[in-house]
Order: C-alpha cells, then sequence, then structure tokens
C-alpha cells in the first residue's frame, strides 16, 4: 500500500478507480465462483472476519458467463476506498475523526455543477433491444444470500427517475430483483424520492420511465445512496462532488444516464401490474422484512460496455452481532474479574 495519494481526481470512471485499487493493494481478484450464492457467501466471510479491512473483490470466469462479464464487490467498503473515490489523502484512513470530517466537508461542501449532455461513451459499445433482452443471459446476475427472493442485480446501483412535475432528476440506490430477463422489481420504499415521482405518474394512470444503472461509478452510488435537496439535480450534486460536470447520454425513455457507466437497463414501471418482491438479505447484514407486492419495471433496452462489471453491495456486519459480542466480551471480563 501507497503513503497516501492526496492528488486522486473524485471518481467518475469505475475502471480507473479499480486501476487505483489495484495498484495500492485494495483489490482481490476471484476466479470462477458461482452466481448461485457462491459469491455471496466468499464476499460474507471476508466482510465479517475482517470488516472494513477486506478489500473489494472482483470476481470473473462465472460459471455459465463469457469471461470477462463480472460482479464487483465492496468497491466503497473501506476507509482507503472512500478516500480514494473522492480525492482525499488516503493516509486519513489511520485516523477516523479527521476522515470523516474531511468527508464531510468533501459531500456537503461544494457547488452543484450542471452536466454535460453528449452524444456517445463507452457505455454505447453494446445496446441490445427486442428479443435479444434478457438479463440473465447476459449479466452474472448473484443469488447474495440463501433466503433471497431471487437473483438481485441492483444492490450498489443507481435508479433514476424524473419528477414529472417540476422536471428534477434523483437517482437513488434501490435494490432490484429479477423477475425473468424481461422484468424486475424495484424496490424504493415509502418516502424515498425515487417511490414519491412514482407515485406522482401513477397518480395519473401513467407508466413511469426509469433507468436503472447496475454498473455505477463511484461519485454515482455516493450521490444516489444519500438525499440530495429537492432544488438540486442528482447528477449536478455528483458533479459538484466530482469537481467536474457528469457526461449524460439521453436514453429512449428520456432519462439520462452517465456515459462513463457500466450497465444501464431502461423501461417503464405500470401503476396496475405487481408482483412479489423480495425478501432479501440488506447489505447491513440482516433481513428487514418479507417478500411483498411490488410495481414491476419492464426492461425496454439494456446498455453496458465491453466486459462489463456488476456493482454489488457487499453485506456487512449486522450491527446487533457487534452489539453481541462487546456485551459477550463484557460479561466474560466481569466473570473472569469476579473469579479473581
Ligand atoms: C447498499 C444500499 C442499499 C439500499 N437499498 C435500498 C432499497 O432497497 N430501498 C430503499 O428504499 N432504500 C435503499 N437504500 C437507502 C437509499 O439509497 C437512501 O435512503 C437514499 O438516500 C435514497 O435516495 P433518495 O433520497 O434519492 O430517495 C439503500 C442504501 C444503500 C447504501
Amino acid at each position: 500500500m501507497d503513503g497516501g495519494r492526496e492528488n486522486f481526481s473524485p471518481q467518475t470512471d469505475l475502471r480507473d478507480f479499480l486501476a487505483a485499487c489495484e495498484e495500492n493493494g485494495q483489490l482481490e481478484k476471484v476466479d470462477g465462483a458461482h452466481w448461485d450464492k457462491e459469491m455471496g457467501a466468499v464476499v460474507e466471510v471476508l466482510y465479517r472476519e475482517r470488516v472494513e479491512k477486506s478489500k473489494a473483490v472482483l470476481f470473473d470466469n462465472i460459471p455459465g458467463y463469457p469471461k470477462g462479464h463480472r460482479c464487483l464487490y465492496g468497491m466503497l467498503a473501506s476507509p482507503y476506498r472512500l478516500a480514494l473515490a473522492v480525492g482525499m489523502d488516503t493516509e486519513l484512513q489511520d485516523d477516523r475523526f479527521a476522515l470523516l470530517k474531511a468527508y464531510r466537508e468533501k459531500m456537503f461542501n461544494h457547488e452543484p455543477i450542471p452536466p454535460r449532455h453528449v452524444d456517445t461513451g463507452p457505455i454505447l459499445e453494446n445496446i441490445v433491444e427486442g428479443d435479444d433482452i434478457d438479463i440473465e443471459k447476459i449479466i452474472p446476475v448473484p443469488i447474495h444470500h440463501e433466503l433471497d427472493g431471487g437473483r438481485y442485480i441492483g444492490t450498489a446501483c443507481g435508479v433514476i427517475t424524473r419528477d414529472p412535475e417540476n422536471g428534477r432528476i434523483n437517482s437513488g440506490t434501490y435494490r432490484c430483483m429479477v423477475h425473468d430477463g424481461q422484468t424486475l422489481g424495484v424496490m424504493a420504499s415509502n418516502g424515498k424520492q425515487g417511490n414519491i415521482q412514482r407515485a406522482k405518474y401513477f397518480a395519473k394512470g401513467e407508466p413511469c420511465p426509469v433507468t436503472v444503472v447496475v454498473g455505477v461509478d463511484p461519485t454515482h452510488f455516493l450521490a444516489a445512496r444519500m438525499t440530495i435537496p429537492d432544488d438540486v439535480e442528482e447528477f449536478a450534486f455528483q458533479g459538484g462532488l466530482a469537481g467536474k460536470p457528469i457526461e449524460l447520454i439521453t436514453g429512449d425513455n428520456g432519462l439520462p444516464f452517465p456515459a462513463h457507466s457500466e450497465i444501464v437497463i431502461e423501461g417503464y414501471q405500470y401503476p396496475d401490474e405487481t408482483r412479489l418482491e423480495g425478501p432479501f438479505g440488506e447489505w447491513t447484514g440482516y433481513y428487514a422484512g418479507d417478500a411483498e407486492q411490488d410495481p414491476v419495471f419492464k426492461i425496454t433496452k439494456i446498455y453496458h460496455r465491453n466486459n462489463p462489471i456488476l456493482t454489488c453491495a457487499a453485506s456487512q456486519k449486522p450491527p446487533h452481532s457487534h452489539l453481541f459480542e462487546r456485551c459477550f466480551t463484557r460479561s466474560v471480563t466481569l466473570l473472569d474479574n469476579l473469579q479473581k
């Protein structure tokens, strides 16, 4: 590992970020693990045992899929990689308070920079439409945990929607389950901006255009997993964080997506069509609910880079197990002291 990288810019292309991770001993490459619970189990063991000391894990040669169609877990799941992703000094990893302070400064103290619309970019390297749409054939979507309701393609992702009233673009990290090759479930819970925007279309009986980025770049993921104020466009916030305009391409459903994304799925959700979605073992390390009826998302187009990378959230150690261990250790120590 190096002695800290101060002048690395915030990352808007996953491949540049992964190259820097590899250079700095932050990336583990694993060959041949299966999509059916094997990748999920490997990651879960790593992140429970070593927590944030674990490297990001890039799986390749996944049985049944072309070499190069990869899955990445734990992109930002260490202080080092978080610092690297937003262009902070990576030496801050050793001082949590300083890291948090610098991170807050980075995230909340910047002016939005409007995105730049472009006609082309790496995401257009492959376009799949019509009868060729079969997401399970193209992407090695994992079953992450044994009790999951299905294969989850959206875990570290950005779900893009537009407010039909004021035109504001939002991107939120909401889990997405594969129902079949042409249909997903997208679970934006009540109160989330994507849910509020979708409800406005449904109230008028109209389908809601949705674009799901399941191969995200680091700064898009950072923006999507937090609530951005209503008067700031999601990609202007990401641009402010990155210190440059985000390059966006406009898709067939009218929604924009970053030109440097890895995998983008375009389509619509419908007011009157639901299917059972869930349950899912959350990244926080536990199941939070049962399967429920949720609007379906019908895929109209898939875009992906050559050798696409699906970005996946690594399940962390549940907080109650930390607590349990701490209580357990304290009880043992107390007992020890009493016996002395
Ligand atoms: C890895 C990860 C997975 C998440 N999954 C979901 C989810 O499935 N549904 C949901 O409503 N929120 C989920 N969240 C929380 C939202 O992403 C978060 O509340 C975010 O601020 C939502 O964006 P919004 O304010 O634009 O709605 C997840 C967060 C992370 C980091």
